[in-house]
């Protein structure tokens, strides 16, 4: 075992870790942050999804090691200072952007990697950025258009066609 320390959510945080670990355990059993969900384990649902360096990563593809004094943003840190809901959290709330609530954690944490690149992205952008996260309700058009007023633009009335 090895100790590692990396910033998460803005705190400084420590734990051991095997040099197999994944990222996705070390931050769930280790920092005992449950927010990052594993849907598959084999980097193909999304739902581990959070941000390392300020990039979109999931997090069942790294191993713990290679995040020694990172900056890591998980779920948990998504929302305001105040802890209410963010712009984007809110927006999935508004817009029922989640059913059974799974894949929710993944598809913020890449949603709003996407916003922090480009603030306005179209619903094809949207669409295209998402294509890695995975949701097994189906709920994909009340996620794009939770993206959508998030970046404070008008959102579609009806389903609207994908690409
Ligand atoms: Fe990491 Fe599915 S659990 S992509």
């Amino acid at each position: 075992m090895t100790k590692l320390t990396m910033t998460v959510n803005g705190r400084k945080m420590s734990g051991d870790a095997e040099g197999r670990t994944l990222l996705s355990d070390f931050l769930r059993q280790e920092l005992e942050l449950t927010g990052t969900h594993v849907g598959c384990d084999t980097s193909q649902c999304g739902a581990c999804t959070v941000h390392v360096d300020g990039l979109a990563v999931k997090s069942c593809a790294v191993l713990a090691m290679e995040c020694e004094g990172a900056e890591v943003t998980t779920i948990e840190g998504m929302a305001n200072k105040d802890g209410s809901l963010s712009v984007l959290q809110q927006a999935f709330q508004d817009h029922h952007g989640l059913q059974c609530g799974f894949c929710t954690p993944g598809m913020v944490m890449s949603a709003s990697a996407l916003l922090k690149d480009n603030p306005r992205p179209s619903e094809a952008e949207i669409r295209h950025h998402l294509e890695g996260n995975i949701c097994r309700c189906t709920g994909y058009h009340n996620i794009v258009k939770a993206v959508l007023a998030a970046s404070g633009q008008p959102v579609p009335e009806g389903v609207t066609a994908t690409e």
